[in-house]
């Protein structure tokens, strides 16, 4: 089965029972200010899993592209990767624990025939707020009955190994999802819950050698040793965190469901590699190409490091996002020059992030229509990224002639303006018959980490969507704005993108020119009129033609279902109305709730696009 070919078979199974296939949403999240990337399929849905009504329905499935910033460090192991697809699927109160895992089940050991013998499960212990989950290990317990294994439920396996177990209970760190981890750790109004993950055995044969460091341990399922690998998680979640500590049940109980792509492939294929599977194969082998190295020899992490990295930059640029010092922007930067960075080490000489590229677009492009439409600006942006840090390691070059001695210390600080690897360096330095220590590099290094990691933490942290009364007021403000900025600039402006925070409202846009002083104020005083006027905000489900039919605003056509929800701002949504998009909300219930605007700022960010920001008053 091609990588293709899984992606499709899961779909259908689940279509096949009843849920719509709904679009990946992009990697940048639209509105939400609290977090960078989207970086698990339940993060587009979670208005939804808090019991907002979804356009296509209560039954959903689809493949989420994702994104975690927090691994780029791991990448380099056997199955580490930034970007991922999450398979997912969803019950937004429909059906719950006993038919999810029966589906995954015979997904995984009829649809794509994994043996069942090789999958292992774990189960969430409880905790004083949360009952153990008895009810999922009796669902599994007859799940493998029904495939003649009789599987046993046991307790404390991190420290008492597996003890002939098929079904562990784990606590909260394990078994409980919310995407701010433990239930302590979770923000007011965040949905989580209880959850079931499924490893897949690839054999005890292997803690004793590739992974010797583990062999004297009681090995289980969720030790590091690499034995076993997580490829699904059902989480259970029926729980809303409140603003006093304790937990109330949603109205609704939900499961979200999330499968790793790439590692159920790695399953199939029974290797412990994901980077061995089809997926990567055809960009391992342009590495190859172009550095004269085979994978299978000792340079794999090398290899994997940039075949992740140049994977992850494609799919980023295809979603809008270019390198920069800031926010999204600078964690494409940071990858693509890793990436370049590593393939030194490879003795690659000439820039090749472009061909390589070109093999990630040519593995995605039918899958995700936005990498094969955007594939020349993609490659452009990468191109340019490329050749941007070779300037600056030519520039890293000339400093050291300067400095008389290498040391561990001018070895980190040439890794942190110049991006040297620590081997570069020891490389130049023996040419010149000097020596660089490494533990004081590793020292420098580790210092650097502990601080980014602090100044991260807050940056990268995942959380609750912010849905605060301020950011619902800039989300339809944004609405009026687009509105208005189309009035006075004319039809050709559209939305490029969008950015909220509690403080202001950013909003990108195509126009050629800057706005007079004169735009600025007819658009400003446009949108105070039509909050002064104390608008209805309507929100309505329709197909998506007759939505665009109507006028709708769209901003990625291709990432709507076929039925979408369209907010209205007017009077009447039919026949007297100001703005009208597609859009998933939330917003205020009339523009009197947002109080007056300004306009803070307007400046160009390149190629016939501007940027605005506006503020309450
Ligand atoms: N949301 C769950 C996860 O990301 C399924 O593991």
């Amino acid at each position: 089965m091609t990588p293709n070919q899984l992606r499709a078979t899961y779909i259908k199974f689940f279509v096949d029972r009843g849920h719509v296939e709904i679009p990946s949403a992009s990697l940048v999240p639209e509105n939400d200010p609290t977090t960078l990337f989207t970086s698990s399929g339940m993060q587009p849905l979670v208005p939804y899993l808090l019991g907002q009504s979804h356009p296509s329905g209560k039954k959903l499935v689809d493949s989420q592209k994702s994104f975690r910033s927090q691994d780029i460090e791991e990448v380099g192991d056997n199955r580490h990767t930034t970007f991922f697809e999450m398979l997912g699927n969803w019950s937004l109160g429909e059906y719950f624990k006993k038919e999810q895992l029966a589906w995954f089940f015979e997904f995984l050991t009829k649809e794509i025939r994994l043996d069942p013998n090789r999958l292992f499960v774990t189960v969430f212990a409880g905790n004083p707020a949360v009952p153990r989950d008895i009810d999922s290990v009796g669902i599994w317990k007859s799940l493998f009955s029904s495939a003649n294994i009789q599987a046993k439920d046991v307790e404390d396996a991190e420290n008492k190994g597996m003890q002939g177990g098929r079904i562990f209970y784990y606590g909260e760190k394990k078994n409980w999802w919310s995407r701010s981890g433990v239930p302590s750790a979770m923000p007011a109004g965040e949905p989580g819950g209880p959850d079931s993950e499924i490893f897949y055995d690839f054999g005890a044969e292997l803690q004793l050698h590739e992974t010797s460091q583990f062999a004297h341990q009681d090995c289980h399922v969720n030790c590091d040793c690499g034995r076993f690998m997580e490829i699904g998680n059902s989480v259970f979640m029926q729980y809303q965190k409140q603003a006093d500590g304790s937990f109330k049940e949603l109205p609704q109980k939900n499961v979200d469901f999330g499968g790793g792509f790439e590692r159920i492939l790695a399953a199939m294929d029974n290797t412990l590699d994901v980077f061995t599977t089809d997926l990567f194969r055809p960009i391992l082998t342009t590495i190859e190409e172009i550095s004269h190295i085979s994978y299978d020899g000792k340079h794999k992490r090398n290899f994997r490091i940039i075949a992740d990295h140049v994977r992850a930059s494609v799919m980023l640029a295809a979603d809008g996002v270019v390198p920069s010092n800031k926010e999204q922007g600078y964690v494409l930067r940071r990858l693509i020059r890793r990436a370049v960075r590593f393939g030194k080490l490879l003795g690659i000489q000439i820039p090749f992030i472009l061909e390589v590229a070109q093999s990630v677009i040519d593995q995605y492009k039918e899958i995700y229509s936005d990498v094969g439409e955007n594939s020349a600006a993609i490659l452009s942006t990468l191109q340019e990224e490329e050749q941007k840090f070779g300037k600056t390691i030519t520039k890293g070059l000339k400093e050291i002639e300067k400095v008389p001695t290498l040391n561990g210390e001018i070895a980190f600080t040439l890794y942190e303006t110049y991006g040297f690897p620590f081997e570069l360096t020891e490389e130049i330095a023996r040419e010149r018959g000097q020596q660089v220590e490494y533990g004081t590099f590793r020292k420098a290094f580790e210092k650097h980490q502990e601080l980014s990691r602090t100044t991260s933490k807050g940056m990268f942290k995942g959380g609750l969507a912010d849905h605060s009364e301020i950011v619902t007021k800039y989300h339809t403000a944004t609405h009026l704005l687009h509105a208005a900025l189309r009035e006075v600039l004319g039809k050709h402006v559209t939305q490029q993108g969008s950015n909220l925070t509690a403080e202001r409202l950013r909003f990108d846009f195509s126009h050629p020119q800057p706005l007079t002083e004169d735009q600025k104020k007819k658009v400003e005083s446009i949108i105070n009129e039509k909050i002064a006027d104390a608008l209805p905000v309507t929100p309505q489900f329709m197909k998506k033609d007759e939505a665009l039919a109507q006028g709708a605003l769209a901003f990625f056509q291709e990432k709507y279902g076929d039925t979408v929800s369209v907010y209205t701002i007017g009077h009447d949504p039919e026949k007297d109305w100001y703005s009208k998009e597609l859009c998933g909300g939330p917003h205020v219930k009339n523009t009197q709730d947002i109080g007056k605007m300004k306009i803070t700022k307007e400046e160009s960010i390149g190629s016939g696009k501007r940027r605005i920001y506006l503020q309450l008053a």
